[in-house]
């Protein structure tokens, strides 16, 4: 028993919980990730899968992004990014909505299956039924030789490491970065984007993990404002543009360990209905860079604020507008736009992973949830 202990207090490094040293291995592994593909002072990227198969994207009518749970949340910030990059209509989907709807498939679309384990039955259906229907299907897991790696025609995977915290950190960073990838790949053979938005996307990247790292000394504000919130019953999640899906994928990082009810919303989607929920004890959580819609996500949080509502805002460093008008800052380095989500999701976990804390929950193994979803 003494033994077990040990060993698992050596796997955990030091960390209290397998989540939290997932969340400060991303600046490591986002590296890892695009280690030997991303060559930025020669303006290369180079992924063997994406490689071997240019035409078969090139020639997409579109490209359909199957997932499940976060990693159908790194698909919807890819959908983002590979139209804006590469101008290539993306459809993102539920793979369990997918594979019992009779789907319209063409051998003219790409099928982008998301998944770190590689073994979600659903996925993995979703495969089977658009390779049935001739489409080239390609992958991005984490797990090395998973169903889902050998069920694809080619892939890419997330140099992640090992997640064991059921609630998905590093997994969902690593995967917003191979896709940015492939849609920057795509934009250079497609010529969508200029020579030097291109460089520019590729140096930016190379600096992300540095980003990221700063974006980790937010933990003892996170820690403070967690302090605040950790008895709230709802919380709500605002975003606009690449960092929408982020509001998503916050909200379920606070639902699955913390068991607070909460949800994610397009920023302007509020009017058409949350709104109505905003009083003195409703928390809202704002993502708010200065890249973006800001003038548009600050009207949002006035409204907000004339409701009583208490706002929680992710702003770009130096922010003055935004920080008149919250009751909490957290700051964030400075990128652009469409590589914002790999900076802005750190500090939601961060906020998630104390508030589950402070309510003693079971952090890395929450009720109810398993790891991997191998039955439907
Ligand atoms: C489960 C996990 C989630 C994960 C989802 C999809 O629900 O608890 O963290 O996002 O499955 O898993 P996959 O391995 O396909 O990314």
């Amino acid at each position: 028993q003494e033994l077990q202990m040990n060993l698992e207090q050596i796997e955990k490094g030091g960390y209290d919980h397998f989540m939290l040293k997932e969340i400060y291995e991303q600046p490591s592994v986002i590296k890892d990730t695009y280690r030997g593909r991303l060559h930025a002072n020669e303006g290369i990227i180079q992924m063997a899968g994406v490689e071997d198969n240019l035409e078969k994207f090139l020639n997409a009518d579109r490209i359909l992004i199957v997932a499940c749970g976060t990693s159908w949340h790194a698909g919807l910030v890819a959908e983002y990014v590979i139209e804006e990059f590469a101008r290539i209509p993306v459809e993102v989907e539920y793979a369990s909505e997918f594979r019992y709807r009779n789907p319209i498939i063409t051998p003219k679309d790409v099928v982008i299956a998301i998944s770190q384990s590689g073994e979600t039955a659903d996925t993995l259906a979703a495969i089977k039924l658009a390779k049935e229907k001739g489409a080239f299907v390609f992958g991005v897991c984490n797990v090395v030789g998973s169903s889902i790696s050998r069920e694809t025609h080619a892939g890419a995977y997330t140099h992640a490491g090992p997640e064991i915290g059921v609630a998905s950190t590093k997994a969902f960073t690593t995967q917003i970065t191979v896709l940015t990838m492939i849609a920057l790949r795509l934009a250079k053979a497609k010529g969508t984007l200029s020579n030097s938005d291109f460089f520019r996307y590729l140096q930016e990247l190379e600096i992300i993990p540095e980003k990221v790292q700063e974006a980790l000394a937010t933990n003892e504000v996170s820690k403070e404002i967690a302090a605040k919130f950790k008895d709230s019953s709802n919380c709500l999640y605002l975003g606009r543009g690449y960092n929408f899906p982020v509001a998503l994928e916050g909200a379920l990082k606070l639902k699955e360990i913390s068991y607070i009810h909460a949800e994610g919303y397009p920023a302007a989607e509020m009017k058409h209905g949350p709104i109505a929920l905003i009083d003195e004890q409703m928390p809202v959580i704002v993502i708010a860079p200065k890249q973006g819609h800001y003038d548009k996500v600050v009207s949002n949080i006035q409204e907000i604020k004339s409701r009583s509502g208490k706002i929680i805002a992710v702003v770009t460093k130096g922010d003055t507008q935004v920080k008149e008008l919250a009751d909490h800052v957290i700051e964030i380095p400075e990128t652009s736009d469409a590589l914002s989500p790999l900076i802005t999701t750190i500090p939601l976990q961060l906020l998630s992973y104390h508030i589950a804390v402070m309510r003693d929950c079971n952090v890395d193994q929450p009720r109810n949830l398993a790891k991997s979803v191998t039955v439907e």
